[in-house]
């Protein structure tokens, strides 16, 4: 059976850890993958989870399955994460799901949305994480993309983004980066944010937002602003969020996804699917990130240190951007006509530096340095000691 199997290529994203794994160069560096490296280089347990393990390995007395949709108690604390004091929470209108990483949530959504409401049209931006595509395929539904990255401005394509969502189908699903894109680090401001609700909702489709990010574009509440904007004018929603980034709980694989819904007893009955998809593909989530975040975001001394302690790596990968562009210019490297201040503008962990696939390649051939095919670059795995073979390495394969 398995002997005509044909070999895949390997993924765009993680498949390059597994090329710098296997690259014996003493000098190579690794800035694909998203995530957080902090002064020294490493990936570091926020001091925060430290302290929720250490209480919960005290307390823990069983290892019983968790119920399917996960904690009542994280599952309320992801809605307060999201949406605050926001009437979507006290009236019940949210059905939230734990869920393995933000990953897992998009496929349950993608599953449900398939199994309760058919094949559906999913519109993604151009570009976007490589993963969506693949996800809502897998599950079944068409996927088209609307305009985004203006390769002029290294902006958004605003007036083209919104000319396309206003052709879109009733029932259409619009899949939406709450903060940070990614690759692109470009984000809509808040009053295109009112433009792009209003947009969907004249439409009759349905926002989907992949909120991987919140906390590392300005802040916990101001990155969820977006949320409560599109709630104005569209009372159905889903949200998914991802704890990978923000509590650095990468491998712990912790998630959720929420559908809002136009009331509580829609609610009910959204989570009872919700939980027939689950059952039928992983049964029920992992409890251990799902701990950390809870014992975290319920106890207000432990809830205030991990604000700081996302601060403190929003404000590092803002002072990583600085510190890139100024030594690019040091270098006389332009990477765009304009020059490199739009990699200051760009929110969270990533530039989409316009580093073209030959210049890619060349890092990583002769230089072994390792970036995404598209060009993005993860600022959060820049130090000040790799800076220096960084930008000469650019200024080599820019010449
Ligand atoms: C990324 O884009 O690098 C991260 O979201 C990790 C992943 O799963 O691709």
């Amino acid at each position: 059976m398995f002997q005509n199997v044909q070999l895949a290529p390997p993924d765009p994203i993680l498949g390059i850890g597994d090329a710098f794994a296997k690259d014996a160069s003493p000098a190579k560096i690794n800035l694909s993958v998203g995530v957080y490296k902090d002064a020294a280089g490493k990936t570091p347990v926020l001091g925060c989870v430290k302290e929720a393990e250490k209480r919960i390995l005290a307390t823990e007395a069983s290892k019983g399955y968790m119920p399917i949709d996960g904690s009542p108690a994280y599952n309320s604390a992801v809605q307060t994460l999201l949406f605050g004091d926001h009437e979507v929470v006290a009236a019940k209108r949210c059905a939230t799901s734990h869920t393995p990483g933000g990953t897992g949530g998009l496929r349950v959504a993608a599953d449900y949305l398939k199994k309760n409401h058919g094949s559906l049209t999913l519109w993604i931006s151009d570009p976007t994480w490589v993963n969506h595509e693949s996800i809502f395929q897998s599950a079944g539904h068409t996927v088209k993309s609307y305009p985004y990255f203006d390769a002029a401005t290294n902006g958004l394509k605003f007036d083209a983004m919104l000319a396309a969502l206003n052709t879109i189908s009733a029932g259409d699903v619009v899949l939406l980066h709450g903060c940070c894109h990614n690759p692109t680090g470009v984000d809509p401001t808040p009053d295109q944010w009112k433009q792009i609700a209003k947009a969907i909702a004249d439409r009759g489709g349905l926002p989907l937002v992949d909120f991987a990010y919140q906390g590392f574009a300005v802040g916990i509440r101001e990155d969820a602003a977006c949320l409560a904007t599109l709630l104005e004018k569209n009372a159905e929603m889903i949200v998914v969020s991802s704890f990978s980034k923000n509590f650095g709980l990468y491998n712990e694989r912790t998630g959720a996804v929420t559908v809002v819904t136009a009331d509580s007893a829609t609610a009910e009955k959204v989570i009872s699917q919700i939980k027939i998809v689950i059952r039928s593909n992983y049964s029920n989530p992992p409890a251990h990130g799902g701990l950390i975040v809870t014992t975290i975001l319920t106890d207000p001394a432990l809830h205030a240190q991990w604000i700081d302690e996302v601060k403190q790596m929003r404000e590092r990968i803002h002072k990583m951007r600085t510190l890139f562009v100024q030594s690019l210019s040091d270098r006389n490297v332009n990477l765009a006509p304009a020059g490199n201040d739009f990699i200051t503008r760009q929110n969270g962990m990533f530039s989409f530096s316009n580093l073209n696939k030959t210049q890619v390649q060349a890092l990583k051939e002769k230089f072994s340095i390792y970036i995404v095919g598209s060009g993005r670059i993860n600022v959060a795995g820049m130090t000040e000691a790799n800076m220096t073979p960084l930008c000469d390495a650019i200024a080599t394969v820019t010449k």
